[in-house]
């Protein structure tokens, strides 16, 4: 059954499914444009995202909102969340039963968003929503069509931060998701 948003944060807000709960400063459920035809899906929410309850608002995220102004977009033109809506301990990667405990909250932001295109950020979200077997390095910039919705795995800003060596291929990647909004007749995602 199809949620609505003040239902689904009420939920998330309360949500004790894991032990991340324990941890957490703050949920960090997602911004953006409700009814974006753009959705980016992260990993989990950082020290900065802990604080603040909002999501790539650190170092990662600036370089994200640069990378998509460099495609004509804003913060408020997309939807932003994450897989795990609470911050890791020390930015580990979320373990498999806490990011199966919050599928539901993203299968729900993803049916009341209803995106045409979205954009896993990093590999984390890339094998939880494309398959374990993806491998980031050489399987980003490869368009996947699910359930009527269109997939692009690419790098996490925060890689980029890491390596220059990958700014190149995301900036590549950014601009098919740029001509894939614009063939699906999306004017401001
Ligand atoms: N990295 C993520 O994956 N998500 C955030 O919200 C911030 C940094």
């Amino acid at each position: 059954m199809i949620t609505s948003w003040p239902t689904l944060a009420q939920e998330v807000f309360a949500c004790e499914r894991c032990r991340l709960c324990q941890t957490r400063t703050n949920v960090v459920l997602g911004e953006g444009n409700l009814h974006a035809s753009l959705m980016l899906i992260g990993e989990g929410p950082g020290q900065q995202e802990d604080l603040t309850g909002r999501p790539f608002v650190g170092a990662a995220g600036q370089l994200l909102d640069k990378m998509l102004a460099a495609i004509g977009l804003t913060r408020d033109q997309v939807y932003i969340c994450n897989i795990v809506k609470c911050r890791p301990p020390h930015n580990r990667v979320p373990e498999a039963d806490e990011r199966a405990a919050c599928m539901a909250y993203l299968r729900q932001q993803v049916a009341l968003v209803r995106p045409k295109v979205i954009v896993c950020l990093g590999s984390t979200p890339a094998r939880e929503l494309l398959g374990e077997e993806v491998r980031i390095t050489r399987d980003r910039g490869v368009w996947h069509l699910r359930k009527g919705v269109w997939f692009m795995p690419t790098f996490h800003p925060a890689a980029l931060l890491r390596d220059e060596d990958k700014k190149r291929p995301a900036w590549m990647d950014f601009q098919a998701i740029r001509d894939k909004l614009k063939e699906l007749g999306v004017d401001n995602a």
